[in-house]
C-alpha cells in the first residue's frame, strides 16, 4: 500500500543525505519506497505509535540510509550480480563448511592460508564460528559476545577478517557469520554500565528487584541448559537484581521491547552486512521476544521482529540472505521462512533441523517411518527460500520432531526416544554409537545427544576394537548420512572434521571454562598431520575425505539438486529405503538410501510411479549404469548403500 506521507518523510532523509534517486541510487530508492509502508507497520507493531515510537521511526530511515552510504562499492557489485542471478542460493553449485577459526587454522590468517584446502573439498561457502570479542571460559563458543565489532584477539583483527573475506571472494567464495541477536555477555558495555547502576542500560536487559516477574515467567519457561545452567533468572549481587539469563548465566537476555535494543543490534546486522557477510546466521531467534505465561519461544513478536529485520536489509545490503536458527518443533521452524503475506519474506534460509534428526533416527532404526510421517510438514518450505542442510553442527542433536510422528510410524514415542538416547549415548551394549547426553533434565526425561559424526557411527568404538569389518560399516554409515544431507536440497553444511570423520575429542574435561559442556566433545583442535593423510590412500581419512568430495561434485553436476521446490519423496515400498525424486525440467535423479544393516529389496515399480519410466538408470556414485527390471524383479541395495540415479 502507498503511504504518501510516509515517501515525503523518507524523502526528506534521502536529500539532506544527498541520495541520487534519479540516478546511480535509484535501485536502493526503488527497494526503499517498496518496502517503507511494511517496515512502518511492522515497526509500529511492536513500538507503538506514539513520541517514543516517531522518534525511534526516524531513527530507522536514518540507520537504512547510512547502512546502504556506506557499503563498499565491491559489495554493491556483489549485490547487483546476485539479483541478476535471481535466487542465488538455491543453486546446487554451492557446498558450505562450518568450522571455529582457531581450532581450525589458528587464528584469521592461518585461516586464510587454508583457503586451497577447502577448494580441494569442493567447499565454496564458511560458516565462521563466532569470532566476535568472547570472554575466554564465559564464551558460549563465541556465543556470549562483550562487542559486537571487535574481533577477538585470539582471531586476530577485524582487518583480518577484511582481508580474509576479499580473498574467499575473489576465489568465488561465500562467507556466513553470526550475529548474536539474542543476549550478550555479561561484560559487554551495556552490561557493564547496567551493572555500575545506569537505567538506561538497565532497560536493555530484563531485570528485577524481587522473584515475582521471574517466578511467573519460570513457571511456563522451559530451561535450556537445565544441568549447567538451571532456571532462567540470575541473581546479580552489584545491581541487587535478578536477571533474565535464558542460556548460561553469563548470557544476560536483551530487551527488545525496548526499540533502542533493537536500533542497536541492527546497525550491528549492517555492520556485519557491509563486511561482505553473504549469509548472517541470527543465532536463537526464537528467544527474542518474552512474555509471563508463555514459552518464551517463538512467539509472534518474535517473527515481527525478523521480518523488519529483513526488509531493512532488502533495502541496504540486498545481497545478503538470513538463516534464522530456529531449533524448534517441526511447525514454529516452518513459519521462520515467514506466513501468510510474508512468506518466504521473512528468513531466507533455516536449519532443516527435523530432517537432521530424522536422519539419526532412521539410522539407529534401520527404518524410514519416522522420517516419512514428518515430511508433510517439512515440504511446506515455500519456494525461493532454502534449508541449511546438515548431519552434524556444533551444538547437540535434539529429538525435536513431534510424537505423532512417531506414532504415525507405530512406536510409543517414550520408548522409542528413550531407545535413541541409549542408542547415541552408547548406554545399549549392542549400539556401535559413542556419544553422550547432552542437558539432561530429569523434570521433562528430556535429553540431547552430543557426539560427533564418526563416533556415533560407529568409527570410534570400532577403531577401539580394530574391528576393520566395523570400520568399514562405519565409513558407509557417515557417507550415507551425508550424502542423505547433500542430496535433499538445501545448503549442505559439513562441520569440520567430518570430512574425514574426526572422533570424539574428549580433552574438554581438562578446561574448566568447557568441561561443564559436553558439546565440545565433538568439536575438534584440527590436527594437520592427520588431515595431511587425506593424499595418502588406504587411510580412513583418505576415504571419508575422497568420498565426501565426490559427493560434492555430482552435486554440482547435477542442476536438479538445486532448491527449487523440486524434491518428490517416492512410496515407501520397503520401509529401510528412504528415496526420494529430485527433477528439473527433463533431468530426474533418483535417490536412494539403505538404513539397515542388511540388504534391502525394493520392487522396480517404485520407479514407475512418478511420470515416465525410465529404461536405464545411471548411478552417480558407483559411475554403472542399471536396466529397469520388471515390477515382480528388486533392486537390492547393500547394508547403508546408496544411489543417485538419474533418469536416462
Ligand atoms: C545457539 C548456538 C548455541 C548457543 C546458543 C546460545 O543455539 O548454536 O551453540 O549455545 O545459541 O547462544
Amino acid at each position: 500500500m502507498y503511504n504518501h506521507q510516509l515517501h515525503q518523510q523518507i524523502n526528506t532523509v534521502l536529500q539532506n543525505e544527498q541520495i541520487d534517486i534519479g540516478g546511480k541510487d535509484n535501485h536502493f530508492f526503488t527497494r526503499f519506497i517498496a518496502n517503507a509502508t511494511a517496515i512502518d507497520a511492522l515497526f509500529h507493531e511492536i513500538y507503538g505509535r506514539n513520541e517514543t515510537g516517531t522518534h525511534s521511526f526516524d531513527q530507522l530511515i536514518h540507520l537504512i540510509t547510512r547502512a546502504y552510504l556506506q557499503r563498499p562499492d565491491q559489495l554493491l557489485v556483489r549485490d547487483a550480480d546476485k539479483g541478476a542471478k535471481g535466487n542465488w542460493f538455491l543453486s546446487s553449485d554451492l557446498a558450505a563448511m562450518s568450522l571455529y577459526v582457531d581450532r581450525f587454522g589458528g587464528n584469521l590468517k592461518g585461516l586464510a592460508g587454508k583457503l586451497d584446502y577447502f577448494q580441494q573439498l569442493g567447499v565454496n561457502f564458511l560458516h565462521l564460528m563466532p569470532v566476535f570479542e568472547s570472554p575466554e571460559g564465559e564464551s558460549d563458543g563465541g556465543y556470549a559476545v562483550s562487542d559486537f565489532r571487535k574481533v577477538d584477539q585470539r582471531f586476530g583483527t577485524l582487518s583480518d577478517l577484511r582481508e580474509l573475506q576479499r580473498r574467499m571472494q575473489k576465489e568465488g567464495m561465500y562467507l556466513m557469520l553470526d550475529i548474536v541477536l539474542n543476549h550478550t555477555s555479561h561484560h559487554h558495555e551495556w552490561a557493564a554500565k547496567a551493572k555500575a547502576g545506569d537505567k538506561k542500560y538497565q532497560d536493555y536487559f530484563y531485570m528485577y528487584d524481587n522473584r515475582q516477574l521471574p517466578d511467573q515467567f519460570d513457571r511456563s519457561m522451559p530451561e535450556i541448559f537445565p544441568e549447567s545452567a538451571p532456571g532462567n533468572f540470575t541473581w546479580n549481587e552489584e545491581m541487587q537484581k535478578w536477571v533474565m539469563t535464558v542460556f548460561h548465566r553469563y548470557q544476560w537476555d536483551l530487551n527488545y521491547t525496548n526499540p533502542q535494543v533493537f536500533l542497536e543490534m541492527l546497525d550491528h546486522v549492517f555492520f556485519y552486512a557491509n563486511l561482505g557477510v553473504d549469509i548472517l546466521r541470527i543465532d536463537a531467534p526464537a528467544f527474542i521476544w518474552k512474555q509471563p505465561g508463555t514459552t518464551c519461544q517463538n512467539l509472534p513478536q518474535a517473527h515481527t521482529l525478523l521480518r523488519l529485520i529483513k526488509q531493512c536489509v532488502e533495502i541496504s545490503a540486498p545481497g545478503m540472505a538470513l538463516l534464522g536458527e530456529a531449533i524448534v518443533a517441526p511447525n514454529e521452524i516452518m513459519k521462520y521462512f515467514g506466513t501468510g503475506l510474508y512468506k518466504a519474506r521473512e528468513c531466507d534460509f533455516a536449519y532443516n533441523a527435523t530432517h537432521m534428526a530424522l536422519q539419526w533416527d532412521a539410522l539407529a532404526t534401520g527404518d524410514t517411518r519416522v522420517m516419512l510421517a514428518a515430511q508433510h510438514e517439512i515440504l511446506q518450505k515455500p519456494y525461493g527460500s532454502s534449508w541449511i542442510t546438515y548431519t552434524r553442527c556444533h551444538d547437540d542433536i535434539g529429538q525435536g520432531y513431534d510424537d505423532y510422528m512417531i506414532q504415525h510410524a507405530g512406536f510409543n514415542p517414550f520408548e522409542h526416544r528413550r531407545f535413541l538416547k541409549d542408542y547415541f549415548s552408547g548406554a545399549r551394549q549392542d549400539s556401535p554409537a559413542r556419544g553422550a547426553l547432552f542437558s539432561v533434565n530429569p523434570k521433562t526425561n528430556d535429553a540431547r545427544i552430543s557426539g560427533s559424526l564418526a563416533s556415533l557411527c560407529g568409527l570410534e568404538k570400532a577403531l577401539a576394537e580394530q574391528n576393520e569389518f566395523s570400520i568399514q560399516q562405519s565409513i558407509a554409515k557417515i557417507l550415507l548420512m551425508q550424502a542423505h544431507s547433500f542430496f535433499l536440497g538445501g545448503l549442505p553444511m559439513i562441520f569440520y572434521g567430518d570430512e574425514l570423520g574426526y572422533t570424539n575429542d574428549y580433552s574438554y574435561l581438562q578446561d574448566p571454562g568447557k568441561s561443564y559442556d559436553n558439546r565440545w566433545m565433538h568439536r575438534p583442535v584440527i590436527d594437520w598431520t592427520k588431515n595431511e593423510r587425506i593424499n595418502e590412500e588406504g587411510t580412513i581419512e583418505y576415504q571419508v575425505f575422497q568420498a565426501t568430495k565426490k559427493l560434492i561434485q555430482i552435486r554440482k553436476k547435477l542442476f536438479a539438486i538445486g532448491d527449487y521446490k523440486n524434491l518428490t519423496w517416492m512410496t515407501p515400498h520397503n520401509i529401510h529405503i528412504a528415496g526420494y525424486l529430485r527433477t528439473f525440467e527433463d533431468q530426474k535423479i533418483y535417490c536412494l538410501f539403505n538404513f539397515s544393516d542388511q540388504d534391502a529389496y525394493l520392487t522396480w515399480f517404485a520407479f514407475k510411479e512418478h511420470g515416465a519410466a525410465p529404461s536405464t538408470l545411471y548411478d552417480h556414485w558407483n559411475e554403472q549404469e542399471t536396466e529397469m527390471g520388471y515390477d515382480h524383479q528388486y533392486l537390492v541395495l547393500k547394508p547403508y548403500q546408496f544411489m543417485l540415479l538419474e533418469a536416462k
